[in-house]
């Protein structure tokens, strides 16, 4: 079963209420989630191998950590997911992007993707999966099918806000999956909208609505 992590830090659970209010708009929501998914890249990335090379301090040799050169890469969901890659870019700037877009088909409900384009080295990549919202899980799920479907094996999922029935969708279709999140909300309401939540995260990071 995959980890589930709540990245509580008080800088985090700040900025988070920020998101939260209604009041916000979306110049000041986009910076606030850029520098969330920033804060969270720093628990993300925490297990990341490192290995000793020798270096010369301007007073002696020395060996000293550097990271191991783990291939890394950021897949957004579309389109909410763009709002979370700038912050964790900041972090790893030489991690490739992927892009996952997907809708729902109105008839049979099952999620359809329109548009997949990874790195081409996918299968040797630890892919960081990110989306604002863990609602229902729909996307997530087909996400990490899709990415799947194209090599990936190594995937972790970074959300800001989800709810127990996202969490638990998730970790069903694919117990391999780690997931972080700044929180986990209370529940679903009847339209899928996470409560409190923070309401439609595309249409208040493009202003939309
Ligand atoms: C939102 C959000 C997730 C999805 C979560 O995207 O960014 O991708 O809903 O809901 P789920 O867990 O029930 O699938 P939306 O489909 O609104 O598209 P958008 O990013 O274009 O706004
Ligand atoms: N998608 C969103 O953007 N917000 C929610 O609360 C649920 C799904």
């Amino acid at each position: 079963m995959g980890k589930v992590t709540v990245i509580d830090h008080p800088l985090i659970q700040h900025k988070l209420t920020m998101i939260r209010d209604k009041n916000t708009g979306s110049k000041a929501f986009r910076e606030l989630v850029k520098e969330i998914s920033m804060l969270m890249g720093y628990e993300v990335t925490r297990n990341l191998p490192l290995e000793d090379i020798e270096i010369e301090t301007p007073v002696c040799k020395t060996k000293s950590k550097t990271l191991s050169g783990r291939k890394l890469g950021i897949v957004p969901i579309l389109r909410a997911g763009i709002g979370m890659v700038d912050g964790i870019l900041e972090l790893i700037p030489a991690a490739k992007v992927g892009h996952v877009g997907l809708y729902r088909d109105p008839e049979t409900l099952e999620p359809v993707e329109y548009y997949v384009k990874m790195p081409t080295d996918v299968s040797e990549r630890e892919l960081i999966v990110v989306d604002p919202m863990l609602a229902t899980g729909g996307s997530a799920k087909a996400a990490i099918k899709f990415i799947k479907d194209r090599g990936a094996t190594n995937i972790k999922l970074v959300c800001l806000v989800a709810c127990p029935e996202g969490i638990e969708a998730v970790q069903d279709m694919h117990p391999d999956v780690d997931i972080y999140v700044a929180s986990v909300d209370e529940k679903l309401d009847e339209h899928a909208y996470i409560i409190p939540g923070l309401g439609d995260a595309g249409d208040r990071l493009f202003g939309t609505k």
